[in-house]
């Protein structure tokens, strides 16, 4: 890898290789921010996004900026009770970039839990959402197939053969290798479709039917694309531009890796050469002018997950070069900072915090769980009668969001169990009777506690041991700050 720097494997930038699928599951009613196209500014409900207006109509000026593609290296901190629709927001944002803006979603614990180290991790992370845009002029082969002849072998294995292809100024006939076969079997291509080769990868594409037989294929229906027959030259330069990330350039050029890596997604650490050399070599690109950076969006849900090496490994890489904006949610208040013993704002070091501009979302009025409520039924076709889904709405006002809606699922269960077409009250009613909320198993945990495995490894089986309990309205939701001490021992 001394001088040519490879980059022409997968386009696709976009979140394929997210190992979360639960998280897009959770949020697949969604499909962009749900914004005016013109003003930006966020519609009442759309695209599957309701309320949270204040955090929405941020979010779509953070989406202008991205967009615009001159800022980098910033921070965004969204803040807020659970359930409020963090990661909702951040996923209609990726849905909003469109598939030229590199999209990459992180959950915090991720970066402990895989086999590289935590920076190597999070390195990967944020070349991942950096896309570099090049621009390459290749040699094309266009015209209109005239005829396709395959012969094969006698024994079947081998093949060869013949085609014939023309522009309105010339025909020309090219031997077909076994690749180039496949190829054309593969698109389905036929006499009177144009098509495109490309010389350097040999990929074939098909850019429709050629005008001249529009009429012998009036049965094709209303999909298929009629083209002109190419003018001129078979052969033409191109100029075509693709963009990749970073990351992926690292990969490809990586030699231990190599491309087949990028499908597995096993990519191991990359040696900081490689890294180097590939920033250096992106770097002349740019000043050439054969280059462009498209900063992304790298998102880090659950973003108090992380330790205080990660949050200043964060602070340094957002002043690199080629920085993503870094979005990143949390639910914490003031609350300790893994791996150190102060506490501060969202569990956020307060120098990263200085960096950070903050969105606050907050928790939603009863129109707005019931919108969305439905939203989600609909999303899980699921038929909810009136009196249902207002049930279901209340219990989404004194419990959470996240709870009512899953319980759309498991009272269609029950309703199915009695070969009801649709979900009613009762159905509501037994779900929620069968699934405690937090709230409630707070208050089942109280009463039984006697039963359970204490933190001293103590249980009373049997024996009810008579204790001085808590009143039972108190809601003890306020889930306690997540004990970590084992971080600070390694
Ligand atoms: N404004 C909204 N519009 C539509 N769906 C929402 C909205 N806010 C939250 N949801 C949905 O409610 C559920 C919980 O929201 P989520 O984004 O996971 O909360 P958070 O990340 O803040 O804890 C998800 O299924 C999410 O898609
Ligand atoms: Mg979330």
């Amino acid at each position: 890898m001394s001088t040519t720097i490879a980059t022409t494997a997968t386009t696709t930038t976009k979140t394929s290789d997210l190992p979360s699928l639960s998280l897009i599951a959770a949020h697949s009613h969604i499909s962009g921010l749900g914004l005016d196209e013109t003003t930006l500014l966020p519609k009442e409900s759309h695209q599957g996004m309701v309320g949270q207006l204040q955090a929405r109509k941020a979010m779509g000026v953070i989406l202008k900026m991205v967009q615009a593609g001159k800022i980098a290296g910033r921070g965004v901190l969204v803040a807020g009770p659970p359930s409020t629709g963090k990661t909702a927001i951040a996923m209609g944002l990726a849905q909003s970039l469109g598939p030229e803006v590199p999209f990459t979603a992180l959950a915090a614990s991720e970066v402990f839990s895989l086999e590289l180290s935590k920076t190597e991790s999070l390195t990967q992370a944020f070349r991942k959402s950096i896309g570099v845009r090049i621009r390459e002029e290749t040699e094309m082969i266009e015209g209109e197939v005239v005829e396709i002849q395959i012969d094969r072998s006698i024994t079947g294995g081998h093949k060869q053969g013949k085609l014939t292809i023309k522009t309105t100024d010339m025909e020309t006939i090219y031997e077909l290798g076994q690749k180039m076969i496949e190829g054309l079997t593969k698109e389905k291509v036929l006499a009177g479709d144009v098509i495109s080769i490309d010389k350097a990868s040999g990929k074939i594409s098909k850019l429709g039917k050629s005008f001249t037989r529009a009429r012998d294929y009036d049965a094709m229906g209303p999909e298929t694309k009629f083209v002109q027959c190419p003018e001129g030259e078979l052969q033409k330069r191109k100029e075509v531009v693709h963009t990749v990330s970073l990351h992926e350039i690292d990969v490809i050029n990586s030699r231990q890796q190599g491309f087949l890596a990028l499908f597995s997604g096993d990519t191991g650490e990359i040696r900081q050469e490689v890294r180097d050399q590939i920033n250096t070599k992106v770097a002349e690109w740019k000043e050439e002018g054969k280059a462009e950076i498209v900063p992304g969006v790298l998102f880090i849900d659950e973003v108090h997950m992380l330790d205080i090496e990660c949050f200043s490994f964060i602070n340094r890489a957002l002043e690199d070069d080629f920085a993503p904006i870094v979005i990143m949610a949390t639910n914490r208040g003031y609350s300790r900072t893994r791996g150190t013993n102060y506490k501060s704002p969202h569990g956020l070091p307060m120098d990263l915090l200085d960096r950070s501009i903050i969105i606050h979302t907050s928790s939603y009025s009863a129109d707005e769980i019931r919108t969305i409520l439905s939203i989600r039924a609909q999303e899980e076709e699921v038929e909810l009668t009136g009196d249902a889904l207002a049930l279901l709405t209340k219990i989404g006002q004194e419990t959470s969001l996240r709870y009512a809606s899953n319980l759309i699922s498991v009272s269609q269960q029950i309703a199915m169990k009695k070969r009801n077409a649709s979900v009613e009250l009762q159905d509501i009613k037994r779900a929620y009777m069968l699934f405690l909320d937090s709230d409630r198993s707070v208050q089942y945990l109280q009463e039984n506690s006697s039963q359970y495995i204490d933190d001293s490894g103590n249980v009373t089986f049997g024996s009810e041991v008579k204790t001085e309990q808590p009143p039972a309205e108190q809601p003890a939701v306020e889930q306690p700050p997540v004990e970590d001490d084992k971080m600070e021992t390694d």
